[in-house]
């Protein structure tokens, strides 16, 4: 009788673990020009994705048959001009145009100018904001504010930035970027909330970079189920839509194997069962990228596709 009810438990907890299906969950992604056949592993009709983002205003050609998968534009960095509106006029066409537009994104990494991040001072960054981002509000928006890197300097710089706003830029939601592991992970949200307790939380690119397989699943799993957990995190989108080989947070972490196959984690985070693929990295990029952990941003990625 011990013995079958330890089996139960074994048996109702393996349940929970395998739930890998969460409405919560969403893309970032850069189509890759050299592999355009990977393009239909996000095809949100067949997984559980519900929105993503490319790190533009446009939606992604490759997902307009789509209609059930939200495009969330983004303003990546701020435009030379002071007098430049290109994502406010672009957002306003889309939605007037019939495009079903909720959310927008602001600002990659603007603190992180060394790793690919949109290197924005604070200041020019709020202005922007109330020039091109602000006024979306009226048009039943809401609005995500910009999303720092998981560095120390990530607090500073949001922290000033509100202060430049001086109350005029009314974010709904603020985005978390996180590379390292589970309890690093952990231990920042909790520190996010309780600076932002006023705003829910969107995770919009995180991995365990340059850990083993086992290690990268092992986080991929916890991170999963924390998010699905917390009420505060409504949206989270995984970094690792790309091939093994291409990938600037190490192989393990990726959804797609160098071949473009999907890996476990990739088919777990579509709603799947694993694949048993194994990614492969390229040549040994390692020491390249060392300390990377927290400053990962697409304008690498985009030089690697
Ligand atoms: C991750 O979860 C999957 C089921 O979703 C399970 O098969 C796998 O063993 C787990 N791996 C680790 C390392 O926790
Ligand atoms: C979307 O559907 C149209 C009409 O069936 C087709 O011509 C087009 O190639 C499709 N686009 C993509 C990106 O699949
Ligand atoms: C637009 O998307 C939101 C989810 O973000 C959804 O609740 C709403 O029903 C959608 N509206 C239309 C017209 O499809
Ligand atoms: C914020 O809004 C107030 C009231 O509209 C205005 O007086 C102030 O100049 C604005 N501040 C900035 C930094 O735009
Ligand atoms: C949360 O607080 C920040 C900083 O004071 C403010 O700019 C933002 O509009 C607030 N957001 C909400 C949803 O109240
Ligand atoms: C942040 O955490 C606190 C304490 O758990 C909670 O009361 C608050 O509602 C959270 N913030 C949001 C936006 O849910």
């Amino acid at each position: 009788m011990y013995i079958s009810q330890s089996l139960t438990l074994l048996i109702l907890l393996s349940t929970v673990s395998a739930q890998t299906k969460s409405s919560k969950r969403g893309l970032v992604y850069v189509p890759s020009p050299k592999h355009p056949l990977d393009d239909r592993w996000w095809d949100s009709s067949t997984s559980d994705l519900t929105w993503y983002y490319n790190y533009g205003s446009q939606p992604s050609p490759a997902f307009s048959n789509n209609s059930n998968f939200q495009f969330v534009p983004m303003l990546w960095g701020a435009p030379s001009s002071s007098s430049d509106t290109t994502f406010l006029d672009d957002v306003t066409s889309l939605i007037k145009g019939g495009t079903n537009i909720s959310y927008v994104l602001t600002f990659n990494e603007p603190d992180g100018g060394d790793n690919g991040g949109s290197n924005v001072d604070a200041q020019i960054a709020a202005e922007t904001w109330i020039r091109e981002v602000e006024p979306l509000k009226q048009l039943g928006v809401k609005l995500g504010a910009p999303a720092v890197t998981g560095a120390p300097t990530g607090f500073n710089w949001l922290q000033n930035f509100f202060t430049h706003c001086a109350g005029n830029c009314s974010a709904d939601f603020l985005p978390v970027h996180w590379y390292g592991n589970f309890e690093g992970l952990a231990s920042h949200v909790g520190q996010v909330n309780g600076t932002y307790q006023n705003m829910t939380m969107w995770v919009t690119e995180y991995a365990q970079d340059h850990a083993t397989l086992e290690e990268s699943q092992s986080f991929y799993n916890q991170s999963s189920q924390f998010f699905d957990r917390i009420d505060y995190i409504t949206h989270y989108s995984y970094f690792g839509s790309f091939r093994s080989d291409a990938s600037n947070v190490g192989p393990n972490a990726a959804m797609l194997t160098q071949k473009g196959d999907l890996t476990d984690i990739g088919s777990w985070y579509l709603g799947g069962t694993a694949t048993g693929k194994v990614p492969k990295g390229a040549a040994d990029k390692r020491g390249m990228f060392t300390g990377s952990s927290i400053l990962i941003a697409m304008a690498t990625i985009w030089t690697l596709l």
